[in-house]
């Protein structure tokens, strides 16, 4: 583990430097490598000219890299320095011609190895003061020292008797042929593979010395990647055998059922306000908030195809009625005044309908203020004044605790602000979850060791109460990043809560900026899209403090998706006669997931370090390459995914991973306008599978991509935001009547 990194970016590079010997051979040809050996000078054979060489290596070190020239560039610094360092290092003897030292293997052995000890006693302290003592297994050590030791002994035998280049084009050849198949992502990656290590070994051969005859026999090794990337191919064609073909496919079912039940929530809408009146009555037994009539005509006027389903809003709110009005406006000025609070407190004028915030001591809002102003701008003249705090955070905020539900005499001197970043939080979380609630759900889980399920309720599915398991599955319940606890009947806005929390829900502006926002021109069509899953970003979604990064949410979808967890078993659905069963097999198909992280960030350096060698990390990638492929990823960072609208406004199909509810959860359907992805994700590769490789499953796909599309024009305009804030608006707003006593 301990020099993987290093190996990383200086295995990327090796092929570039047999052009490198070959040139110092060229300058130092009576005594470099084993063209001495003979008296006679070679003829230059094709091969061996620095041109080909070069090329050979080019190609090799870009096909390593995934045709990626970022990484092509950054490995050429390696390169570069292990010149540096060589020239640096080596002995000068005799005379010395330029930069480059003449090198002398057998009188520079000893001085040579004392300075490579020397340097990585270095190399050691300097990791040990920045990555803190790193435990060393001595046997594994000591193991692998020596091969190393006798690799170089062998290598200086036969450099001896032909050149150098013998060194760099054995380990690339090593390096390539044994690259898994398995995670290759495209059948050209592979291809360029078996290419690139076939050259390779054509070098070894030629530059060994000795007669061609037995010389070929080396061939043989060619086989390597032959085989082991026709098991892989094979073992896909089987895979793909045996899928499921007809539609009774259980995602099929879940697809008919979620369109039925989306088609009948649309129709059975309020038509006129009389309807919608009586429809808030009948769902929450109160009369609607004043203003309530006004908000029906504006939301009519700009065709919300939404009237009723607001329950979003209504979860939210109803736990503050128990508080009077005059109560709930004192809390939100006491909590914004406490300097450890960390929120932002706006000021809605309903006269002008401009939103003012402010901060105990920030000045940028991450455009909270800007995106209130945009989206309410159109409301002048129909609300009253409101405040209410908000959270910049990603993470939410609340916990109100049920005693505090049903009481009505609250002083504010019972919020609690505590700062639990970094810390596990699950216990906290949930605390409030009734314990039949907690005990129903494990007992299912022994019952049924293992059973393939796709989300079929997703309140149940974020439900923390009912999934204990999530305490070690989300870096948000192990390790957030910042998260500062309010206890209490506080009305904060946030842009996501988990299903135990307060907060009221807003849509974020960070649908809004720029880097976020779809442009049809980044889009392909459907028929020319990569059929496969993609996914790229950071590591965010919890700090990495201790070893448990291997259980939040992100690294585990990675992990998986690179399928790097030795031994793991992956579950897929198989029809036998009729029947559906499940089985258990080690195969994922690589060719399907395009998935890696492109930055390791949230980490103390030791376990940035761990993870950096862990993952396969891109070094970077177009920001819109996500809708290069049909399947898109999402899934949660420290809060909401920003990117969310991105993909479900494109023509790719988002699969979604969450714990979050949002201020869309009432409008956006699952299995009609994406896929849900449960936070086990054991069900993914059959998923992927199925969307991928049926008919069937293609034609869903692409159903529920255009299904998503174009919900996404007609239910989240600019206008329906405003229409969800103008109605939050209202509420908030009767919460806060100084003259409201509590229920
Ligand atoms: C909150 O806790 C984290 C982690 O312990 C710490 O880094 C941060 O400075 C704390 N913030 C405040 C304002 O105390």
């Amino acid at each position: 583990m301990r020099d993987e990194t290093l190996l990383k970016l200086t295995s990327a590079s090796q092929p570039l430097l047999t052009p490198f010997l070959l040139i110092a051979e060229r300058c130092d040809s009576p005594r470099m490598g084993g063209s001495s050996t003979s008296d006679t000078p070679h003829p230059i054979h094709l091969i061996d000219t620095v041109w080909v060489t070069g090329l050979a290596g080019l190609f090799v070190v870009l096909t390593l890299g995934d045709w990626d020239r970022r990484g092509f560039f950054l490995s050429i610094l390696p390169v570069a320095a292990l010149l540096i360092v060589y020239a640096a290092l080596t002995p000068r003897i005799g005379r010395s011609t330029g930069f480059l030292p003449i090198f002398d293997m057998e009188a520079s052995i000893l001085p040579l190895s004392r300075r490579v000890v020397c340097l990585l006693l270095m190399v050691i302290g300097v990791e040990t003061v920045v990555f803190g003592f790193v435990p060393m297994e001595p046997i594994s050590t000591l193991t692998s020292g020596l091969t190393k030791a006798l690799t170089w002994y062998c290598m200086a035998k036969i450099a001896r008797h032909c050149s150098w280049r013998i060194a760099t084009t054995t380990r690339v050849f090593a390096i390539i042929s044994t690259r898994n198949p398995f995670t290759l992502a495209s059948n050209t990656q592979a291809l360029f593979l078996v290419i690139a290590s076939i050259l390779t070994l054509g070098q070894v051969i030629h530059i060994l010395p000795g007669p061609t005859k037995s010389k070929s026999t080396l061939w043989a090794f060619a086989l390597v990647p032959l085989v082991s990337n026709l098991a892989n191919f094979l073992a896909i064609r089987n895979a793909q055998s045996l899928l499921i073909h007809s539609g009774e496919h259980p995602i099929e079912q879940l697809i008919q059922e979620a369109k039925l039940n989306f088609a009948r929530m649309l129709q059975r809408q309020s038509q006129d306000y009389t309807a919608a009146y009586e429809q808030y009555r009948h769902r929450y037994g109160v009369e609607p908030p004043p203003g309530f009539e006004a908000w029906y005509e504006f939301a009519k006027l700009h065709q919300s195809p939404i009237i009723d389903e607001f329950d979003v809003i209504y979860n939210a709110v109803s736990p503050f009625w128990k508080l009077s009005g005059q109560n709930v406006l004192d809390i939100i000025n006491d909590v914004h005044r406490a300097p450890q609070s960390e929120l932002w407190l706006c000021i809605f004028s309903g006269q002008q309908a401009t939103v003012q915030c402010s901060h105990a001591h920030r000045t940028f809002d991450r455009h909270i203020e800007l995106s209130f102003n945009r989206l309410l701008g159109a409301l002048g003249g129909v609300l009253p004044d409101v405040r209410f705090l908000v959270n910049h955070l990603d993470e939410p905020r609340v916990l109100i605790p049920p005693r505090m539900r049903r009481t009505d005499t609250l002083g504010h001197e019972q919020i609690n602000l505590t700062n639990l970043s970094r810390q596990p939080v699950w216990d906290k979380l949930t605390e409030f979850c009734s314990s039949q609630e907690r005990g129903t759900a494990q007992t299912i889980y022994p019952a049924e060791p293992f059973t393939l399920s796709f989300v079929a309720d997703i309140s149940s599915a974020i439900d923390l109460c009912q999934n204990p398991e999530y305490g070690a599955m989300h870096g948000l319940t192990l390790s957030p990043t910042s998260f500062r606890l309010v206890e209490g009947a506080v009305l904060i806005l946030s842009t996501g809560a988990l299903s135990t929390m307060g907060d009221i829900l807003y849509p974020s502006a960070a649908y809004n900026e720029s880097e976020f926002i779809y442009d049809e021109r980044n889009d392909v069509e459907w028929e020319r899209k990569h059929n496969n899953l993609y996914w790229a970003g950071s590591t965010t979604g919890g700090f990495a403090m201790d070893g448990m990064w291997r259980q939040y949410h992100r690294q585990r979808f990675v992990e998986l998706a690179q399928n790097l967890k030795p031994r793991r078993r992956y579950c897929y659905l198989r029809q036998q006669d009729g029947v559906l069963s499940q089985v258990r097999s080690s195969f994922l198909n690589g060719r399907l997931f395009d998935v890696a992280f492109t930055r390791i960030m949230q980490c103390e350096p030791k376990y940035c370090r761990e993870q950096d060698a862990y993952f396969n990390v891109k070094s970077w990638v177009d920001k819109d390459k996500a809708l290069r492929s049909r399947l898109v990823f999402d899934i949660d960072g420290n809060g909401i995914s920003g990117r969310y609208y991105k993909l479900l406004a494109s023509k790719s199909l988002p699969l979604k991973q969450t714990l979050f509810r949002e201020w869309h959860d009432d409008r956006l359907r699952p299995w009609v306008h994406y896929i849900p992805v449960s936070q086990d994700m054991e069900e993914l590769p059959e998923m992927v599978l199925y969307l991928t490789s049926t008919e069937s499953g293609q034609i869903r796909a692409r159903e529920i991509a255009d299904q998503g599309r174009s919900w996404f024009t007609q239910g989240f305009r600019d206008i329906d935001q405003t229409i969800y804030l103008y109605r939050l608006l209202l509420e908030l707003a009767r919460l806060q009547d100084p003259s409201r006593p509590a229920m």
